[in-house]
């Protein structure tokens, strides 16, 4: 199972004079869970945005199921079938837990879904909020609102989730369930890229972790081999 879904190559943004990536490339396997770690400003976050079309680079290419979807609109990539999680959760506050996996459901992909109250309702399950589903969302506490962006993304049937910081913030009983979650979208084939600083999290569900610093790819790797490198250990703890 080696075949690349997703590649990111060269990829720089500036904002003004700040260089919030500096020539970044890597390349993620279908099915893999690939972790994105770095010190907070790193530019993880804006790495994410890229990849979903939030922003479009300053300068290199990001390729897709082999399509360049560089600067592609965010809607346009998310009907080709990469979705996201926001950092802050950013839910429809007016409708119900059920009514927001119904609209990403029906519109998440090119060609329109019908909305399935059962299909949605096993998503729902799956976060431990099926309970909630009639809950106007406005109403939902932020651990709930927390895992419902992780349910609105996987209502738009991607297979390429990319996941901001889902259990920062959140409590130790929390943790497990987070995990157990994650664990679960990897058992359906979906290829996952997670920004998280939750190590616990991170490293028990990657395959493979890509560390940024200054907008700069410093290192890639297993779990263990990136955590004894000395350019993270440097970028965490100064020299
Ligand atoms: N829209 C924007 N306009 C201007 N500067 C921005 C914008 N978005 C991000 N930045 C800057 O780019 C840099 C990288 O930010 P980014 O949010 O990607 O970091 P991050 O690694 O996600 O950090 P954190 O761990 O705190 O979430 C920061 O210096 C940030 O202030
Ligand atoms: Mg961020």
């Amino acid at each position: 199972m080696d075949e690349i879904i997703l590649s990111v190559e060269n990829i720089s943004k500036h904002f003004g004079g700040l260089t919030a990536l500096n020539n970044v490339t890597f390349h993620v396997k279908k099915g893999e869970v690939v972790g994105l770690m770095g010190p907070n400003g790193a530019g993880k976050t804006t790495l994410l945005n890229v990849i979903a079309g939030e922003y479009a680079p300053s300068s290199g290419k990001v390729t897709f199921k082999g399509i360049d979807i560089t600067g592609l609109p965010s809607h346009k990539i998310c009907h080709l079938g990469i979705a996201r999680t926001y950092q802050i959760p950013q839910p429809f506050v007016t409708l119900t837990a059920m009514e927001n996996l119904l609209v990403s459901s029906v519109f998440g992909r090119q060609k329109k879904r019908e909305g399935s109250i059962k299909e949605e309702e096993e998503i729902l399950e799956l976060v431990d909020l099926k309970e909630k589903k009639d809950v106007v969302t406005g109403n939902l506490p932020i651990l709930s609102l927390k895992r419902l962006e992780i349910a609105r993304a996987l209502a738009r049937r991607p297979e390429l989730l990319l996941l901001d910081e889902v259990a920062a913030g959140t409590t130790e009983v929390e943790i497990p369930r987070i995990l157990r979650i994650i664990q679960e979208i990897r058992r359906m084939g979906i290829t996952v890229i997670i920004i998280e600083h939750v190590i616990k999290v991170l490293f028990s569900v990657v395959d493979r972790i890509v560390v940024l610093d200054k907008g700069t790819k410093i290192a890639e790797g297993n779990p263990d081999a990136v955590m004894c490198d000395n350019r993270v250990i440097e970028a965490y703890f100064g020299a």
